[in-house]
């Protein structure tokens, strides 16, 4: 595309600039390279970019046709290809009157009946009158399932902690290492527990195993038969006749469909231990806050569109600047399980190496995505951000408030918190000349290393609290960013084949291990570990 080749040349004519340079050049570039959505103020004034840069990024998106796909997406057009499927996360919050349609039906009634039925069944479980087989309340919701079924609540339970119901556990298990649900359950009283199974298909082994053995342990515990089941289980899924094959009776089933993808889904049926966390209300308020971005993302002008900036500004470092990797760093103790989710949002939707028609792609496509809470990740990794060969851009997350029950004494740790957010985006950005150290009096031969060259871009994301509708803010506005990056670089950001050959092989060599069987085919080096387990396992 001409587009492509003019900001290659561009990219070229930037090769030597500072960001010192742009901000010295341009005293309002600060205050001009912010937006406002909803609750989230973005700060990225901190690029390596030009009001040129950002024009003819939005002259690729224009030409790449990234408007039309949005607009197709949100109508209900069948965009994810290889699956023949709409991809309608969207719908999911759009409000009780909406329209949107799939396949000539008009899904939000179907969303809104399932989530007034996960708000009385969470109020039951919340308030004891949901009882357990043996009469107890439930005290303990154990979420099983893997993937999208797993990381969304998982990760969102941990943010909005303090929103939560306190005289509740709530845990998840996702891992088929027996490890997991071990851990988990040990300390449980079966008769106070719930096992919520998520699965949108009902067939992954990693959550049917799991869901299978915690119903052993239930029964067990109970000394019980089957129909303790029905009391202590409830599944969410689009596969009622496998939920039902289980034995979980579909009465207790909390349905989805299969326009929701699997790492988009939390925000469906699949978020009911989150409801039941933190209350059907504030799940609304949270869906609430993915509708604002959704809104903005479908109808704001292309300057002023946060998820196509924050989509164009990695397809500028990915592709035309060699960046292979992008930190998320958030500034706030609870979103430590925000990272982990977004790798499967990003990196699943955009791991692709062939385009919608089935072309190999001749470009780079998603990133590594990575990070961890901010301050810890200062004192492990952020010397290679700082000093290292590889540019890596990064997304500085932080609230002005602390959580609001934290007592005193933690309150006023906030600002030192967010003192290290703002020192790094500033240290990253412009570094340290070495005339700099030089007037600190360092000696000549320590100046190379105590100098730090800057210049590494940093997009910062700042909102008034961490509340449940920021949370669905900020994962829409990082949705519809991997949005625009997979419609630009013409890739189906909504299947996943990639992770399924491993699965396969998976079952074929189980019983390799469990039997001795002959896998026919196996290849050298595994056919010797399989020997080599087999061996250490004293089979
Ligand atoms: O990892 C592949 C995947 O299909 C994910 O996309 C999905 O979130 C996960 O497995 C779990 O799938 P399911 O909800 O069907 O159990």
């Amino acid at each position: 595309m001409p587009e492509w080749t003019a900001l290659g040349k561009h990219r070229e004519q930037l090769a030597e600039v500072h960001l010192r340079e742009l901000f010295e050049r341009d005293p309002a570039r600060a205050g001009r390279y912010t937006l406002q959505v909803g609750d989230l103020h973005l700060d990225y004034s901190k690029h390596l970019v030009t009001d040129e840069t950002l024009g003819l990024l939005r002259e690729l998106a224009a030409a790449a046709g990234v408007a039309e796909l949005r607009d197709a997406m949100f109508r209900g057009a069948k965009i994810n290809i290889t699956e023949q499927r709409s991809v309608l996360h969207t719908a999911l919050r759009a409000p009780g009157s909406a329209v949107v349609t799939s396949d000539g039906e008009n899904v939000v009634p179907g969303v809104q009946h399932v989530l007034t039925r996960m708000g009385t069944f969470s109020d039951r479980v919340r308030s004891g009158d949901w009882k357990g087989h043996t009469g107890k309340r439930i005290k303990t919701v154990v979420n099983i399932g893997i993937g999208g079924s797993d990381l969304g609540p998982a990760m969102a339970y941990e943010v909005l902690r303090a929103y939560t119901h306190r005289d509740m556990q709530f845990r998840f298990v996702s891992n088929v290492d027996g490890a997991d649900l071990h851990e988990a359950v040990r300390d449980l009283d079966p008769a106070e527990t719930l096992f919520i199974i998520a699965s949108k298909t009902f067939t992954t082994i990693e959550t049917i195993t799991n869901a299978t053995s915690a119903r052993d342990w239930l029964l067990t515990g109970l000394g019980a038969g089957g129909e303790a089941v029905a009391k202590h289980f409830v599944a969410l899924s689009t596969n009622a006749e496998k939920v039902a094959e289980f034995g979980i009776d579909t009465d207790n089933m909390f349905e989805f469909w299969d326009w929701v993808g699997g790492r988009y889904s939390f925000d469906s049926a699949i978020g009911l231990s989150l409801m039941i966390a933190i209350g059907p209300e504030r799940f609304r308020e949270m869906l609430a806050g993915f509708h604002l971005v959704d809104e903005h993302f479908r109808t704001a002008p292309p300057e002023e569109n946060a998820p196509l900036l924050l989509g164009l500004l990695g397809i500028w470092y990915g592709n035309f600047w060699d960046a292979q990797s992008h930190a998320v760093l958030p500034y706030s103790h609870y979103l430590s399980k925000f990272t982990a989710y977004l790798q499967q949002l990003d990196m699943e939707s955009n791991g692709k190496s062939v385009d919608r028609q089935g072309n190999r792609v001749g470009w780079q496509t998603g990133p590594v995505v990575w990070g961890t809470p901010g301050t810890n990740g200062q004192h492990a990794y952020y010397q290679l951000l700082h000093q290292g060969t590889k540019m890596i851009p990064a997304d500085l997350i932080g609230f002005a408030a602390p959580v609001a029950d934290l007592q005193p004494g933690l309150v006023a740790q906030h600002d030192l918190l967010m003192a290290n957010l703002f020192a790094q985006g500033q240290a990253l950005a412009f570094g340290k000349t070495p005339d700099e150290v030089r007037a600190e009096g360092v000696a000549e031969e320590l100046v190379p290393h105590k100098t730090f060259p800057g210049n590494r871009p940093t997009t910062t994301i700042l909102a008034a609290e961490l509340s449940p509708s920021v949370l669905g803010q900020l994962i829409a506005l990082y949705e519809h960013k991997v949005f625009v990056q997979g419609a630009v670089w013409n890739i189906d950001s909504f299947d996943q084949w990639g992770v399924e050959l491993g699965k396969v092989l998976a079952k074929r060599v189980e019983p390799a291990l469990t039997e001795g069987a002959e896998v026919p085919g196996l290849d050298a080096s595994t056919a010797g570990l399989v020997a080599k387990y087999r061996e250490l396992r004293g089979r």
